[in-house]
């Protein structure tokens, strides 16, 4: 038996039951996941792959696990598409990418990962691209692999880390930009380009980190978006800058002008992408009517929580559907998310005060917005996920415009980072909050999208109730959803 043909038995034979799981975002069917890989639309279905471990709930040789929608919500999951079984990627199968080859195949560039002992002990690491076709089920690898080698980067560039191909196509042309460290050890993002997606050219630093933005670049993105360009990046070890960055791993944006003389990205701003504790490894797509979607793996590396019963770990996020107006870059989940609202509950104008809770708004498989229009107070909270003993909480303090979040009382007795606040950065007359929970996870979306808040959760799934507490008067319209699927 292969290695691959072992993960899928092992996959079938494991599966986890749907009903210990999220409803709609996208878990591994056993075992761990990280990263999205391969977020793509082929032969007119959404596909994603992702880093995967059946084995175990940690981190371990990486396969790449994958599944379909034809909507971005109700996934179907797939036999695993890549193992590491050829010299080149023993040590595992990286984050990576899928195009459309020029004869209708599907195209899974990753990173292969070799490890190998040198004469005096030491490990020598290298990290190379390589690429699998396939029919969107099947894939195999090529015999040109790796298809651009560490011998192929300019002198000095680290051998060790050049890893998460990102491939798109302009024109006749393929380009790919990678993660990579400049010789000071400094996180950049590498360009090259391609006819054929075999052989490949180096052209350029894209960008590179300054010194400022965290060490390593993991998992580059880069697309235009009207006249600008986003450069999407996960910087490993980032060092916090107020409320803006926070410590450690997390997905940024560098929003500015590409110059296609140079391949050179001159950026005008850098945002974090998100301001909660779980969101890293962002990757996107852009379907056929234009429209740009970002997914992200719902975790940090800091803080792999989960109760010690569970056999799987890692989801994915909502899939978010990207605008950049007026310089911000807006995130909403996915507007195919609103066919599966069931069971509207709507109050307009209402008065908040005291601690109180709204017939028909409890649960935990939601989307629930929550418009504050006015009114007397100083803080509001929202608390969800709650029982007597549990619940996860934001806290909306009105005078100096932030959002404060709390998950102490998760009932997950870990010492991981609990609270966490952020400044609402472009106050509006009201605030609006949507909220979508999915069992484990909460995901707020601030003013429109402006801003976005994820984390992940593990109070008792019969902890549904919802509660408002205001410590004044606040009125505030409500549309509150269920979200079935079948
Ligand atoms: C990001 C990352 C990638 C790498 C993958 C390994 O989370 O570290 O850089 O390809 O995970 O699983």
């Amino acid at each position: 038996m292969t290695p691959l043909e072992r993960a899928n038995q092992y996959q079938d034979g494991h599966r986890i039951k749907k009903e210990e799981k999220p409803v709609f975002h996208v878990t591994p069917p056993v075992g761990w996941m990280n990263d999205p890989n391969g977020f793509s639309v082929y032969q007119g279905k959404v596909h994603l792959f992702y880093q995967y471990h059946p084995y175990s709930e940690e981190w371990g040789p990486m396969h790449w696990g994958h599944c379909i929608s034809d909507d971005f919500i109700d996934w179907k999951e797939l036999p695993a598409a890549l193992a590491p079984d050829q010299e080149y990627d023993a040590a595992g199968c990286f984050s990576g990418s899928a195009v459309e080859t020029a004869d209708g195949r599907q195209a899974l560039v990753y990173t292969g990962v070799k490890e190998t002992q040198r004469e005096d002990g030491t490990k020598e690491v290298l990290q190379q691209q390589c690429l699998a076709t396939g029919d969107g089920i099947c894939y195999n690898k090529v015999k040109e692999n790796p298809i651009i080698s560490c011998g192929q980067l300019p002198d000095g560039f680290s051998k060790e880390d050049f890893r998460d191909p990102k491939v798109w196509k302009e024109g006749e042309r393929y380009y790919l930009v990678a993660g990579s460290r400049n010789k000071q050890g400094n996180g950049q993002v590498v360009l090259f380009t391609s006819e054929n997606l075999t052989d490949w050219k180096y052209v350029s630093v894209l960008a590179d980190n300054q010194g400022r933005y965290g060490t390593m670049w993991e998992c580059p993105d880069f697309f235009q978006m009207g006249n600008k360009h986003v450069l999407l990046v996960s910087p490993m070890d980032m060092q916090a800058d107020g409320k803006e960055f926070h410590n450690g791993n997390q997905s940024i944006a560098l929003i500015g002008n590409y110059d296609r003389k140079t391949f050179r990205l001159a950026k005008e701003q850098v945002v974090l992408l998100d301001y909660g504790t779980d969101f890293y490894a962002t990757q996107t797509l852009q379907t056929k009517n234009g429209r740009r979607i970002m997914i992200a793996w719902m975790q940090s590396w800091d803080m792999i929580i989960q109760p010690a019963s569970q056999r799987w770990n890692g989801m994915m996020t909502v899939p978010r559907e990207l605008t950049l107006k007026d310089g911000v870059l807006y995130q909403n989940p996915v507007r195919e998310l609103e066919k599966y609202r069931t069971d509207p509950v709507l109050c307009s104008n209402r008065e908040i005060s005291g601690t109180c809770m709204v017939p028909g708004v409890q649960g935990r498989v939601l989307d629930l917005t929550l418009e504050i229009l006015g009114g007397d107070f100083k803080q509001f909270s929202i608390q969800f996920a709650k029982d007597e003993t549990h619940f996860i909480q934001f806290c909306y303090q009105r005078a100096n415009q932030k959002i404060e979040y709390d998950r102490t009382y998760s009932g997950m007795v870990r010492d991981v980072v609990c609270q966490r606040s952020m400044p609402v950065k472009k106050p509006e007359k009201t605030l609006k909050l949507r909220l979508i929970l999915d069992i484990f996870s909460a995901e707020l979306f601030i003013n429109d999208g402006a801003q976005a808040f994820s984390s992940i959760y593990f109070t008792p799934p019969s902890a549904q109730d919802i509660v408002f507490t205001c410590d004044g008067k606040a009125l505030v319209n409500i549309e509150k959803y269920k979200i079935a699927l079948n």
